[in-house]
């Protein structure tokens, strides 16, 4: 059985939903391991809800990014994992972190990048008044938000809609997606060739495969 080792920092809703893809088959596979950045995580209690192991490395106990990440990489390769999910991970990895992984993480972020890398993506999209906004899932590389796209799904944005209506939205789209991005990895479906990405051997447009519930 293939390995997920989880990275979060907060709720983990997303995580949650990849605990149910595992256990219901949709995923072959199995969470191994969650790490948090912060002790107190909502998610952490998802994973031991789960009997899920979870380690917190708070990076207020190591000197720089480096450090944390090499003790992080320590602690994550006890589980041989095949995939590093990055589920509301909110700390900068190192290149350090990431060209060990290379091909191997992925993250999924709230907004249909290239647009509105970084934080606060729902703010700029009120700000902004657009009419639509959504969220990605894509490959790692030492881009912030900038790797390879896989999958982005799309929601409208109403006139009268706060913060917390579009957050609601695009997690609920979130739910979808993150599972479906990680059976086609764990199938051995998906493959990073050079900065393109492949699902079933076609190349994926830039923006990867649209998916709307
Ligand atoms: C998700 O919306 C995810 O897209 C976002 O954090 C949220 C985590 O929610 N990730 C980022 O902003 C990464 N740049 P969750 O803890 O409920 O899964």
């Amino acid at each position: 059985m293939k390995k997920l080792v989880v990275l979060i920092s907060g709720n983990g809703s997303n995580l949650q939903s990849i605990i149910d893809a595992c256990a219901n088959k949709y995923i072959n596979a199995n969470v191994v391991a969650v790490f948090s950045d912060k002790p107190k995580a909502y998610g952490l209690i998802r994973a031991q809800n789960a009997n899920i192991p979870i380690h917190v490395l708070s990076d207020k106990n190591f000197v720089n990014r480096e450090i944390f990440d090499s003790h992080l990489i320590q602690k994550i390769e006890l589980y041989t994992p095949d995939l590093i999910i990055l589920a509301g991970y909110m700390k900068i990895l190192s290149d350090f972190f990431i060209i060990k992984y290379h091909k191997k993480i992925i993250n999924i972020h709230p907004s249909l990048l290239p647009k509105y890398p970084g934080l606060y993506t729902h703010r700029q999209v009120l700000k902004n008044r657009d009419k639509e906004h959504g969220t990605t899932v894509h490959f790692v590389n030492n881009k912030l938000d900038g790797g390879p796209i896989i999958l982005q799904s799309t929601i409208p944005v109403f006139i009268e809609d706060t913060e917390k209506e579009i957050i609601k939205r695009v997690k609920y789209q979130e739910h979808i997606i993150y599972p479906l991005a990680i059976r086609w990895f764990i199938e051995d479906r998906l493959e990073i060739r050079k900065n393109v990405v492949t699902l079933d051997g076609l190349i994926l447009p830039s923006q990867g495969l649209l998916y709307n519930k």
